[in-house]
């Protein structure tokens, strides 16, 4: 295993590939997608025992809304089943859950479950587990700017105030440290709105295998790769 001191503190990962590995079994769309929520708890674990802090998750992109409405029904119910089963096994594992997206678009139900287990799990300490749900970079960026925009015009900050401190206090993730590993599985070569701002120094690790194929070995082997490269933010 790989030095402790040189781990990633925050690992982002862009799951995708759930519904092609569900083609190559005849199977079901939403096939992949159970499957691929199996390689989220074996993520969750294997990021408990490296003693990651952060796994941020894009589990639903705000792109992802112009699925066919029976897939966003399944991704949904499948939302809501995760927050039911997992809220106890979050609470045994120390794990507290977060969100970051544009909320208000889930349906109600989801939001509830949602904003309960985030309030049951927000003393927990080990690992943090970030969902990005209804998630867009763009919107997020845009949605900081029109409240820096406001707040000038408002006469409460001027322009020159606006720092990349206070931007990306602005941001869904003013309270999460930036990721410092981001993971794509299926081999795409992308980052497909995802964490825009946040990834500007983040290594990439690129998976070829689909998310449910994806399992602990994967993490640790992704998180050997990090530890192996000299990582300068621009420096010598
Ligand atoms: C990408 O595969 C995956 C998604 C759009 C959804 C991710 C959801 C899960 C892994 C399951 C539920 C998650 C939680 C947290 C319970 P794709 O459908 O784009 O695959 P494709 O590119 O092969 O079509």
């Amino acid at each position: 295993m790989s030095d402790p001191s040189n781990h990633p503190r925050h690992v982002a990962i862009i799951m995708d590939g759930n519904g092609r590995w569900a083609k190559e079994r005849g199977l079901p769309r939403l096939e992949g997608h159970r499957a691929g929520a199996e390689s989220v708890r074996e993520c969750v674990e294997a990021c408990k025992q490296l003693n990651i802090e952060y796994l941020t998750l894009y589990a639903f992109s705000s792109e992802n809304w112009n699925r066919p409405p029976a897939e966003i029904t399944a991704l949904m119910t499948l939302l809501d089943r995760f927050l039911d089963q997992k809220a106890d096994e979050m609470m045994q594992q120390d794990v507290r859950l977060q969100a970051i997206g544009h909320l208000e678009r889930l349906p109600d139900k989801t939001r509830s479950k949602l904003s309960k287990a985030i309030e049951r799990t927000k003393d927990n300490k080990s690992l943090t587990l970030v969902l990005a749900l209804s998630y867009g970079s763009r919107e997020e960026i845009t949605e900081a700017a029109r409240s820096l925009v406001k707040d000038a015009a408002e006469g409460r900050i001027s322009p020159d105030d606006v720092t990349k401190e206070l931007f990306a206090s602005r941001l869904y993730t003013n309270d999460i440290p930036d990721p410092d590993l981001m993971i794509r599985t299926s081999g795409e070569m992308r980052v497909s709105n995802f964490l825009l701002w946040q990834i500007s120094y983040a290594e990439l690790v690129i998976f070829k295998k689909f998310w449910p194929d994806f399992g602990q070995a994967d993490l640790f082997e992704a998180v050997e790769e990090y530890s192996r490269r000299h990582r300068r933010f621009g420096g010598l």
